[in-house]
C-alpha cells in the first residue's frame, strides 16, 4: 500500500528541531522563556495588534476570552453554524445562550442574517464568534460596523487563518480580539496550541493572568479569582517561532495547491481574496457523491473529510436558534476537504487528481 497521505499534516524539519534544541540547551523548557515571547512578538506583528498571548490551544484562548467577559446566562452569542464545535464550545459551557446563523456561499457568516439576529435578540449582552472557515476571512469591516451598531462584542475565530487577509488586513486583527490555533493540523503548528490577539492593554493582561492561574503580583501565591493553567510551553514556543519564520514559504506552497486544485476542475467554495488555502474543498453532486469520493480516496490511502457539521445539526445544541441554515446544510451534504499538507509532492498530487478524475461531472 502506497504511503498514506494525510489532510493536513504537520510540516516541520530541521529549523524546528534546532529551535526547541536552543530551548532545550538555555533550559528555559519550563512555561516561560525567550522563545515563547519571541513567538507572541511575532504573532502581534502578524496580526496587526498590539498584544498576542500564547496559550496551549484555541479553544483555551476563546475560553479565556469568555471569562474575561464573565460571559454567563446574561449573555446571547451568535456565531456561525458552520464551524468546529470549539467556536461555540466555550460559551456554552459558561451557560450563555447560543444563537447560529447560516453561511452565506463563502461559507463564512451570512452578514444579513446576522443583522437579523442581532435584531431579534432580547439579551442585555451580546457577543458575535465570528470565523474566518477554513482561511478565508470575512467582512471584518461589515461585521465591525454591525456589531458597534448593535453593541455587541465581536470575536474573531481565526483559528484556521493564521496568515490570511481580509483586504489589507491580516486576520487576527479584527474585534475586540480574535484567536488562532496552532493545532497540529493547522497552516503552522506548535503541536498544540493558540493565541489571543488584542489592541486592548486590559484584555491582553487579564488573559494572560487568567492563563497562568490568576496569581496576584505579590510575594506569596495571593488570589482574588480563580484562573486556568493555559499558558504555552517554551518549548511550543520554540516550535512557533521556527514556523512563523516559515509562513511566507507554506502559504505559497498551499496556494500553489489551491491553483492546481482549482485547475483540475470541479465545484468549489468560490475564491476569497487573501484566503490562506488552509483545506481545499470540493463540492459533490449530492450527499452520496459526498461518501463516495471520501471512500474512494480512502481506498487509495488518502485522508479527506466531509466539510463541517453545522452546529444547527448537532443533537447537543438542538434548542439554540438558527437563523436560515440551507446554505451549510448544503455545504456539509456535498463538501469534502482534500488533502492540502504543505508537505504534499507533486506525485502526491497526482494520486489524489487520480481520484478526483473519476467524479468529474
Ligand atoms: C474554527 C476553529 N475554532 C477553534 C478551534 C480550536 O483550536 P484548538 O484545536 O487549537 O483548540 C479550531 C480548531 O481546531 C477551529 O477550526
Amino acid at each position: 500500500m502506497s504511503k498514506r497521505i494525510f489532510l493536513s499534516p504537520p510540516y516541520v524539519g530541521k529549523a524546528e528541531r534546532d529551535m526547541v534544541a536552543q530551548a532545550f540547551d538555555s533550559n528555559y523548557i519550563a512555561p516561560c522563556g525567550p522563545q515563547v515571547d519571541a513567538f507572541e512578538a511575532g504573532l502581534a506583528k502578524l496580526a496587526g495588534r498590539r498584544f498576542a498571548v500564547a496559550v496551549s490551544s484555541g479553544t483555551a484562548a476563546l475560553d479565556l476570552l469568555m471569562d474575561c467577559f464573565e460571559l454567563d446566562s446574561s449573555w446571547e452569542v451568535i456565531t456561525s453554524s458552520l464551524t468546529f464545535i470549539a467556536s461555540a464550545g466555550p460559551a456554552y459551557h459558561r451557560g450563555a445562550r447560543l444563537a447560529f446563523v447560516d453561511s452565506d456561499r463563502s461559507g463564512n457568516l451570512d452578514v444579513r442574517l446576522l443583522e437579523k439576529a442581532l435584531k431579534a435578540s432580547r439579551a442585555p449582552r451580546k457577543m458575535v464568534i465570528a470565523v474566518d472557515l477554513y482561511g478565508r476571512c470575512c467582512d471584518y469591516g461589515k461585521l465591525e460596523k454591525l456589531c458597534t451598531r448593535f453593541g455587541a462584542v465581536l470575536i474573531v475565530d481565526s483559528a484556521e487563518a493564521v496568515g490570511a487577509k481580509c483586504g489589507v488586513r491580516p486576520s487576527g486583527s479584527a474585534g475586540v480580539a480574535a484567536i488562532y490555533s496552532f493545532n497540529g493540523n493547522k497552516i503552522i503548528t506548535t503541536s498544540g496550541g493558540g493565541a489571543v490577539l488584542t489592541d486592548d492593554p486590559g484584555i491582553a493582561a487579564a488573559v494572560r493572568k487568567r492563563s497562568q492561574q490568576a496569581r496576584e503580583n505579590c510575594l506569596w501565591y495571593e488570589h482574588e479569582r480563580v484562573g486556568y493553567n493555559y499558558r504555552l510551553s517554551n518549548i511550543l514556543g520554540a516550535i512557533g517561532l521556527a514556523q512563523l519564520a516559515r509562513l511566507p514559504a507554506i502559504l505559497k506552497k498551499r496556494a500553489a495547491i489551491a491553483a492546481h486544485y482549482r485547475a483540475i476542475g470541479g465545484e468549489s467554495l468560490p475564491p476569497v481574496a487573501g484566503e490562506n488555502h488552509w483545506l481545499n474543498i470540493r463540492l459533490a453532486k449530492d450527499e452520496a457523491g459526498r461518501d463516495a469520493l471520501i471512500a474512494a480516496l480512502a481506498a487509495e490511502n488518502i485522508e479527506s473529510r466531509p466539510v463541517w457539521k453545522p452546529m444547527h445539526l448537532q443533537k447537543v445544541f438542538c434548542g439554540a436558534k438558527i437563523y436560515g441554515g440551507k446554505i451549510s446544510e448544503d455545504l456539509f451534504r456535498r463538501g469534502v476537504c482534500l488533502p492540502s499538507g504543505t508537505g504534499m509532492t507533486a506525485a502526491d498530487l497526482r494520486r489524489v487528481d487520480k481520484v478526483l478524475e473519476r467524479f468529474k461531472a
